[in-house]
């Protein structure tokens, strides 16, 4: 992109601020940064200013969901087509590894926290540990796509590769990375974090389908007729991936997608929730959560919306590429975003200081047909590790491994 195109794009969308230092920079960082604006989507900045702009929810109610009673009664009829998929492999696992960790604080990737204490035990080690339990009772590998972002790409790799990929098959593994958004202050002004470069951050875990296409990937998926992706997050130490009972559910009720989920432990827990919008799936995030909903009961008497979801998806893969044309909703979330003051120097804020801008995985469920929402056992599959204490944390994360026999 020439400075001229690069100062009439930034103009249009009043940010030209952005070249302030450009006479500054050498040629290859001059070029650098005319690359991020042509790179950079600036149409979707306009929403921070006027955040009810941003599509609304439809008419909520409550969906079926598969509990462990209607589990535990076919678990062996599922057990073997989930095992029969899996020998035959057409299961693949995406671990969403771009993310940016804020909130647990560490300078490294989020899956290179060690949570042990009388040994190393990292969190990409415990996910690992985990497919193994699936690998040994098939009989065979199954292909893992890891995803990253330009911010812990290849410390990622390298640590990985340092570590032998805790013995899962090399071959097995591939690594793509998703994009990235500009992140602005309150009134929608893109921040710099160098005197070349804007402020980034990964675009949200919503990405993904696109970004392994977009990376070539799909070519290897189909010659090794992989049908079903199970997308889970990073910072779940205790989810079974690619686990047979959920693989054979889904495929024996002809859903397109299935989605664990956990019975809330209170009305007010922080998850989002399994429901049908205007009669398709869809999930209703915590902070979405009327009073109203969150005390609604069904005929049974029981919470009507008591299933929250722990990312942990099973997608088909022909029902993604139909979707894949369709817009995601866009979120905007308050994030501590690194900044050059108005001195030139660069701050790293105590308090979120700005905004950053995501597609969601879990928007992509109501783009399906059909969902099949499973119930696990919140004690065995769900320990996510967003904090260094308290709830959701490295403490509640480790206690639960050991509940569930891990050595730390
Ligand atoms: P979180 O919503 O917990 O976000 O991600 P985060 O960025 O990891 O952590 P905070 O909010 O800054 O503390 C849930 C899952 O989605 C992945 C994360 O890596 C995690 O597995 N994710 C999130 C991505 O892969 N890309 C993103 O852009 C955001």
């Amino acid at each position: 992109m020439t400075l001229e195109a690069a100062k009439a794009k930034l103009e249009k969308y009043g940010q030209s601020h952005v070249l302030k230092y450009y006479d500054e920079l050498s040629a290859q960082e001059q070029a650098e940064l005319l690359e991020q604006i042509d790179a950079t989507d600036m149409s979707i900045l306009a929403a921070a200013m006027n955040p009810d702009s941003l599509p609304k929810k439809g008419v909520i109610s409550p969906i079926p969901c598969m509990d462990l009673d209607e589990i535990a009664a076919n678990e062996k009829e599922y057990r073997s087509i989930g095992i029969d998929a899996i020998k035959a492999g057409k299961v693949a696992a995406v671990l969403l590894a771009g993310g940016m960790g804020t909130r647990l604080g560490s300078d490294n990737p989020k899956g290179m926290y060690n949570v042990g204490i009388t040994r190393e035990l990292y969190i990409f080690e415990c996910l690992i540990n985990n497919m193994m339990d699936v690998v040994n009772e098939a009989g065979t590998y199954f292909h893992l796509f890891i995803m990253t972002s330009d911010k812990n790409n290849d410390v990622t790799i390298n640590f990985l590769k340092e570590k032998n990929f805790f013995g899962y098959k090399e071959e097995y593994i591939h690594f793509f990375k998703q994009e990235m958004a500009a992140a602005t202050d309150y009134e929608g002004k893109i921040y710099l974090e160098s005197k070349s470069h804007m402020a980034t951050s990964p675009n949200g875990n919503g990405g993904w389908f696109i970004s392994l296409m977009r990376a070539g990937l799909m070519d290897l998926v189909r010659e090794n007729g992989i049908e079903w992706f199970n997308i889970f997050a990073v910072d779940n130490v205790c989810q079974r991936i690619a686990d047979p009972v959920f693989v054979g559910a889904t495929i024996a009720k002809k859903c397109f997608v299935g989605a664990k989920v956990v019975r809330k432990n209170a009305p007010d827990e922080k998850v989002g929730v399994m429901c049908l919008e205007d009669g398709r799936p869809s999930i209703v995030e915590y902070y979405e959560l009327t009073d109203e909903l969150m005390n609604a009961k069904t005929e049974k008497g029981e919470p009507a919306y008591n299933f929250g979801v722990i990312l942990n998806y099973l997608f088909e893969i022909n029902e993604l590429e139909r979707i894949v044309k369709e817009e995601l909703p866009l979120h905007i979330v308050e994030k501590k975003i690194p900044y050059l003051n108005d001195n030139g120097e660069l701050v790293k804020p105590e308090k979120p200081n700005g905004y950053k801008f995501e597609n969601l995985v879990l928007d992509m469920i109501h783009q399906m047909s059909s969902c099949l929402p499973f119930e696990v056992v919140r004690e065995k599959e769900f320990a996510p590790i967003k904090n260094p204490t308290g709830v959701d944390s490295v403490e509640s994360a480790r206690e639960l491994l050991k509940k569930n026999g891990v050595v730390l």
